[in-house]
């Protein structure tokens, strides 16, 4: 398979130089018209490399369809996949396009991506749930254990497990040990790869959820490999769940998808084909240097490798100096112009990519190096630490779908014990659901949301006034456990 060519992007470009005079969508007409601001900022000539897909007519010369499907067939072969298919709604929507499909049970572990708690909203079938624990001295949530897998499927019917690989903070399961359990039942592995795109060009980095065995993973190709922001791809082993992700796909996605976006997706793998392994070593090279100059700075602690398996996530703390990962994260902006990716209680994560340079690594070491003076001299405590202890998973009284759209009250957080959540309550980051929609209020959740609450935990979900949202018609619903 020849790599070094891009498809789309020569399609695309290739209508931009034809210079067609166009009466099809969109409205600005490949014209920068009255939009000079816009064309200042993304470069001459963008409007027109804009134009939509209704151009699309394989008897004259623009068949845009065919070159997607050759540009997704590369994608495949780079990855390693059978079959690929390109997102222009993130992996949110590859997740949805997934999991849409399902019809019977799907399992999740609790720390999941919202995006596929919402992927279970159009499925038919219901989710359940791996609980998460935190590690108990970075707060930052586990991946499941193989037992805990096999048990669930040992008892109950599950027609798809959804794997996160890496998670935010770059902590791995033993991913092939999970999948060869979960097809033991013949289930179906689906893994949440949104961060370890780069993971297939280096064998430094953990192998990826497909060299492992899983039937089809979807990447975030613009959190870790450089198309634009909202471009995914999904990669397929297996080639019957691929027809049904297309059907949902058609279903979902925008029916005027940015040929701009399929075009960069394109571009990018073709420069990835080419060099992904040295621009990915770079990168590597780069996040042990960043690693080894914050951990020879008085202060700063690094979340250990037992805990994360993937080096360009930058997880530190200063902890010892007195300091929130939230208030380094806004010392960082506010005093030295820079902006990590996240931040928790104790912790900021701070992202190397093949976008980065020396000087780019060289401007954090050198922040963090002075913020560890300027906290020394102020001699202060360290941070008061936490024991987390969340709470058992509620009882479900009934499925996300039908929960999250009935009608809905609001209660004090403190008397909702019995009551049915109408949402989420998610202490964040790291954002681990404590309570669903669907999932009946037990005095041990509320507990221990009052505690997130009293500690300064923000709580995705709980409104002003420390309110929940309930289902109105709660009485009826407690009666009918599932
Ligand atoms: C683990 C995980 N999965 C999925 C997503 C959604 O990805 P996207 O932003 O590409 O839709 C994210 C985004 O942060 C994520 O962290």
């Amino acid at each position: 398979m020849n790599q070094d060519i891009a498809p789309f992007w020569d399609a695309l470009y290739a209508y931009r130089q034809k210079g067609v005079v166009p009466f099809h969508t969109p409205g600005h007409k490949l014209q920068v018209g009255p939009f000079q601001r816009i064309e200042a900022a993304l470069g001459s000539g963008f409007f027109a490399l804009d134009p939509s897909d209704e151009i699309e007519n394989a008897a004259i010369d623009h068949d845009f369809e065919e070159a997607l499907r050759e540009a997704e067939a590369l994608a495949a072969g780079l990855f390693g996949a059978r079959s690929s298919m390109f997102s222009v709604n993130g992996t949110t929507g590859g997740l949805h396009y997934l999991l849409m499909p399902t019809r019977g049970t799907v399992l999740i572990p609790r720390f999941s991506h919202q995006a596929v708690y919402s992927a279970m909203m159009l499925a038919q079938g219901e989710a359940a749930y791996v609980p998460s624990s935190y590690d108990p001295e970075w707060l930052i949530p586990l991946q499941p254990q193989p037992e805990q897998i096999e048990d669930i499927l040992a008892d109950h019917p599950v027609e798809a497990v959804v794997l996160t690989h890496p998670t935010y903070y770059g902590t791995v399961a033993d991913l092939s040990e999970l999948i060869q359990r979960a097809q033991k039942y013949d289930t179906l592995v689906f893994v949440d790869e949104a961060h370890g795109g780069h993971f297939a060009f280096s064998q430094e980095l953990p192998r990826t959820a497909l060299q492992c065995g899983a039937d089809a993973v979807v990447q975030s190709t613009h959190k870790t490999l450089g198309s634009f922001t909202q471009t995914s791809m999904l990669h397929f082993n297996n080639e019957s769940w691929y027809a049904k992700a297309v059907e949902a796909q058609r279903s979902l996605q925008t029916t005027s998808p940015s040929l701009v976006f399929l075009a960069v997706l394109d571009e990018v793998r073709r420069v990835l084909a080419e060099g992904g392994a040295d621009l990915v070593g770079q990168a590597l090279e780069l996040a042990y240097e960043c690693r080894k100059q914050l951990a020879s700075i008085r202060g700063v602690e690094l979340l250990p490798r037992h805990l994360q398996a993937d080096p360009t996530k930058i997880v530190f703390s200063l902890r010892e100096l007195g300091l929130t990962g939230i208030e380094v994260e806004r010392l960082l902006r506010m005093d030295y112009n820079i902006q990590v990716e996240l931040s928790d209680y104790y912790a900021v994560l701070a992202l190397i990519s093949l976008g980065d340079t020396r000087e780019s690594v060289a401007r954090l070491i050198g922040a963090v190096a002075d913020l560890s003076k300027r906290r020394h001299r102020l001699s202060l405590r360290p941070l008061k630490r936490y024991a987390v202890k969340s709470p058992e998973l509620p009882p479900i009284l009934m499925g996300l779908r039908e929960a999250f759209f009935q009608e809905q009250a609001m209660i004090s957080l403190a008397k909702a014990e019995g009551k049915v959540s109408g949402g989420f309550l998610t202490p964040y980051p790291p954002g681990v659901p404590v309570i669903a929609p669907g999932e009946q209020f037990t005095s041990e959740v509320i507990e221990y949301l009052l505690w997130c609450s009293s500690i300064g935990w923000p709580i995705r979900g709980l409104m002003p006034e420390q309110k929940v949202v309930i289902l109105e018609d709660n009485g009826c619903l407690c009666r009918k456990t599932r």
